[in-house]
Formats: structure tokens, sequence, C-alpha cells
């Protein structure tokens, strides 16, 4: 029998540590929660994607009456991002929420879900290197150097 261990390694800055170019990602993603289309859950997701030219791409979840139809908001930007710009690589993504009828982001960090990981995992593969993900909260951003570290032993090819 052999034993693995998979570690995690985040970092975690308060907000006036970002540097400009997170700081604009982490503003773009608070902004676009006012995209969301959330009248099942209220709970209005932003995310913004930094391509390799410095685009930034946001997008917030949208809500369907049949539930499964909805979609989260790191997949529409995701995807808005890969139809609009094919030639252009992923280099960070920054995701916030706002609950209910609030104007403040939430007190903990917004973490994609599962499928929005293996998405972006995709989107990383073909950027040929990692991803960062900037989870944020009102009191700090919590980074993941690649979308890879979220997903251990991730389905990637068959
Ligand atoms: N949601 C996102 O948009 N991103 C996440 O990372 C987690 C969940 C959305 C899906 C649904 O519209 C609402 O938040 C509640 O789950």
């Amino acid at each position: 029998m052999k034993e693995r261990l998979i570690t995690l390694q985040l970092t975690e800055r308060r907000h006036q540590e970002l540097d400009t170019p997170d700081s604009e990602l982490v503003a773009a993603a608070q902004a676009a929660t006012d995209g969301s289309y959330a009248p099942y859950s209220r709970f209005h997701v932003g995310a913004a994607i930094r391509l390799d030219d410095g685009t930034i791409v946001t997008g917030a979840n949208q809500e369907n009456a049949a539930f499964p139809s909805g979609i989260c908001a790191e997949r529409t930007a995701a995807y808005y991002a890969g139809a609009k710009y094919p030639d252009k690589k992923f280099q960070a993504i920054a995701i916030a929420a706002r609950e209910g009828d609030s104007e403040e982001m939430t007190d903990y960090h917004i973490s994609p879900c599962a499928a929005c990981r293996q998405t972006l995992l995709e989107y990383e593969k073909l950027a040929g290197k990692g991803v960062r993900v900037l989870m944020v909260s009102r009191k700090s951003v919590l980074e993941a150097e690649s979308v890879a570290s979220l997903v251990p032993l991730a389905f990637t090819s068959f």
C-alpha cells in the first residue's frame, strides 16, 4: 500500500494588498454581480476573467424556473470569453457574490463549483499555464495559483 497526499496552497490578501490589475479584476467581478438574474436563490454572483491581452470579460449567474437550466457566473464568463475571443488565453478569474438585497459582498470567499472548475480547467489547458483563481470576500481575497490546484485528480481526457 502507498499513501499519497495532495496539498493545496492558497494565498490570502487584504483588498488593499492587491496589485492594480488584480484590484481591477476584483472590482469587475463585484460590478458584474449587478448582471445576475437570480430570482430563485437571490444569490448574485459575478465573475471576471482577464485574458492575455488584458481584456476583461465578465459574467453573472443566470437562473431559470427549470432549475438545472440555469448557469453559474464563472461559466457565463468563460463561455462568453471562449466564444468571443477564441484566440486569447485566460490569465486569471475573480469571483464575488452578494446575498439578497445586500449591496455588500459576502463575508466568506466565493469559490467555483465543481462544474465550473472542470470548465475552467479546460481553458487553463488551452492557456498552457496556470489560470489564477481569486475568490473574493468583503474582507480579503483568497488566491489559488491555478484551476488544476482546485481539481485534484481531474478528468482531462478520454
Ligand atoms: N453560483 C454561481 O454562479 N457560482 C458559484 O460559484 C456558485 C453558485 C450560482 C448558481 C445559482 O444561480 C446560485 O449561485 C445559487 O447556487
